[in-house]
């Protein structure tokens, strides 16, 4: 898979999803499934998009003891999905179950990739909620590197991120980078902002984009506007 752009259906029913994706008719986007709309509509929407030919990265951010994680992915690799993920705060031997979790009597699996930090998190709830002294950029750098060396394929960062990530862990070490918004859009709630031309120049492998596209006048006039800008 190469650089591609990630459409995040944060949708609350499957109705909802399905009639947006029918407006791209013969295109097939890359589809972020997240909690919402998998507690909402369950595994049955992951199916569905997957049959009619989508990619999907499914978001749900797991995070347990190791052997409850590994079973889970178990579960989940049978879904056929392109991408899953898993918190790198849960440890190296997390990160380590879900993989073989996650592999199939053929060797076959997903990709796996760790959050590092959420964005929603601070330098303060760093240091007053989480007792973590280290300044961000260094927990990020950290966490990205234990995810490599348990396996994983990649993480989800900042875009702001996506550079230092790729010269510490490697240039193919994936870098799956939401917070992306035309120079030209609202920010929304998304702070640190990159447009898709600057994802790429940074180096980003996948921008994840919502709202840009999702709450467009024209969805696939902006999709096909965020792939111009980011794979050329
Ligand atoms: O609408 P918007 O483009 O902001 O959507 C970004 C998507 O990426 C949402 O699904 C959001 O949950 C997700 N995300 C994020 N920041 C992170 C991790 C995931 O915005 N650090």
């Amino acid at each position: 898979m190469g650089r591609d752009v990630i459409i995040a259906c944060d949708f609350p029913s499957a109705e909802q999803t399905l009639a947006f994706l029918d407006r791209f008719e013969g295109e097939k986007p890359f589809v972020k499934i997240g909690m919402e709309l998998f507690y909402g509509a369950g595994p049955e929407i992951v199916r569905e998009i997957k049959a009619r030919g989508h990619k999907i990265f499914l978001d749900l951010k797991l995070h347990d003891i190791p052997n409850t994680v590994k079973k889970a992915m178990n579960v989940l690799s049978r879904l056929d999905v392109d991408i899953c993920n898993l918190h790198a705060a849960g440890g190296a031997e997390m990160m380590r179950a879900a993989l073989e979790g996650l592999t199939r009597p053929d060797g076959s699996r997903p990709l796996l990739i760790a959050v590092t930090q959420l964005t929603s998190t601070n330098q303060e709830t760093l240091e007053n909620e989480l007792l973590i002294r280290e300044p961000m950029e260094q927990v990020v750098m950290s966490y990205a590197e234990n995810a490599r060396n348990a396996g994983l394929d990649g993480v989800v960062c900042s875009p702001l991120e996506a550079e230092r990530v790729h010269s510490r862990c490697g240039a193919g070490f994936l870098t799956v980078t939401p917070g992306v918004r035309f120079a030209d859009g609202d920010k929304g709630d998304q702070k640190r902002v990159m447009t898709p031309a600057q994802a790429k120049a940074i180096g980003s492998d996948y921008i994840v984009v919502g709202r840009p596209i999702t709450a467009a006048a024209d969805p696939v006039a902006a999709y096909q506007r965020c792939c111009a800008e980011f794979i050329g």
